[in-house]
């Protein structure tokens, strides 16, 4: 229990702090241009040396510190959090932490392996990243020429785990994988899956964002209802990412995250723990927070959630929100280190 926290957290444009995401590992297999492009991350991109990462223990006891806050979502991510080696004994520790969901954001490559493993451990849901299902186009977005056919078989082995219902995130990119929209909605129509497109964005440094490569989620909408006639449905809970439309014949749910038209700061509940333990109060900020510091200083709970609580009370993010007025010039911190 943390001491000295009586009211809700709230920050300054009066926001709660709900979610937790963590990025456990910054490595990843695949090199998908719009993240980690191998121009940037070729083979001597220097990753995190091992003793910069948190140890399990670490991130479990910074997990129970954000609960005793009011967190009650706690997501990890990468990099490609399956890369993370015994990922499973994390699950556990994190697992056991009341009042707290606990999910994955992957690729599913690895989880044809590992899916069964991370059920045990305790792990209830995954969301799995799925570009395209023309598996030249797969392999090409990934660019280490990886099977589309493996993280289908992936998201079947979650499923068989009983990680289901599945969420399937798609980065829509003009130009470059627009055309599978409507093959991907066809595909998970009906599967009980929730498949979520996302607008492409400008976060990090590398990845030449432009916008006209933006999709908006409304011509993603108007494509599928071509198609498939959908209905909006109501958010799951207030702040909700994605905006909910459902199949009028009964065949599911999708769900569109406009982060790029529609920007969606004014409920962000979110804090974001870099895989060398840093704070980051917004996936666009420019600098993080040294959590590890104060921890490897020999801090005691109270005193990282003083730490963490004037972080949040402190903080005024909204980028998304005025991302046409901020400078494009300054550096933002990579996506695959603070997790997506
Ligand atoms: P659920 O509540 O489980 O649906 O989680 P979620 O809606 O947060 O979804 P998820 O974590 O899978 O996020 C999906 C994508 O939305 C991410 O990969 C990002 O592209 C985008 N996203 C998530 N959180 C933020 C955020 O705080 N700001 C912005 N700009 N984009 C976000
Ligand atoms: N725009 C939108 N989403 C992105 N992701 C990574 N880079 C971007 C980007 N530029 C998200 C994807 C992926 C997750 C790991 O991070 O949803 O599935
Ligand atoms: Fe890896 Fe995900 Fe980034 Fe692709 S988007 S390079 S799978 S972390
Ligand atoms: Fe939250 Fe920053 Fe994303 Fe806005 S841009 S929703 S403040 S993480």
């Amino acid at each position: 229990m943390v001491s000295g926290s009586h009211s809700p957290l709230v920050d300054n444009l009066g926001r709660r702090l709900r979610d937790l995401r963590i990025s456990v590992i910054d490595r990843c297999n695949f090199r998908c241009t719009y993240c980690m492009p191998k121009t940037v991350f070729g083979r001597d991109y220097p990753f995190l040396p091992r003793a910069d990462l948190l140890s399990f223990e670490e991130i479990a006891r910074i997990a129970g510190i954000f609960a005793g806050l009011g967190v009650n979502k706690i997501r990890l991510t990468g990099g490609e959090p399956l890369l993370r080696r015994h990922l499973d004994n994390l699950v556990t520790q994190l697992a056991a932490i009341p009042g707290v969901e606990l999910t994955l954001t992957s690729n599913g490559s690895l989880l044809p392996e590992m899916a069964a493993r991370l059920a045990a451990a305790g792990l209830r849901r995954v969301t799995v990243s799925l570009d395209a299902l023309d598996d030249a186009i797969f392999r090409r977005m990934n660019d280490v020429d990886f099977p589309v056919a493996e993280v289908l078989r992936g998201i079947e082995a979650a499923a068989a785990a009983g990680l289901a219902p599945l969420k399937i995130n798609m980065v829509v990119k003009r130009g470059t994988n627009d055309d599978q929209i409507v093959p991907l909605a066809e595909h998970f129509r009906g599967s009980g899956h929730i498949l979520r497109f996302i607008e492409y964005m400008d976060v990090g440094s590398h990845n030449g964002w432009r916008m006209d490569e933006v999709l908006p989620s409304a011509e993603v909408i108007a494509r599928i209802q071509q198609r498939f006639p959908l209905e909006p449905i109501g958010a799951n809970y207030p702040g909700e990412v994605a905006e909910r439309w459902r199949y009028t014949d009964g065949a599911g749910e999708i769900g569109v995250i406009s982060s790029v038209t529609q920007a969606f700061c004014r409920d962000c509940t979110r804090i974001r723990l870099s895989t060398d333990g840093r704070l980051y109060t917004c996936l666009f900020a420019t600098t993080g927070h040294d959590l590890r510091a104060l921890l490897r200083e020999g801090a005691n709970d109270a005193e990282i959630a003083a730490f963490i609580a004037a972080l949040w009370h402190a903080r005024g993010d909204r980028y998304s929100e005025i991302r046409h007025a901020a400078t494009p010039v300054t550096r933002k911190v990579e996506m695959s280190y603070i997790g997506g």
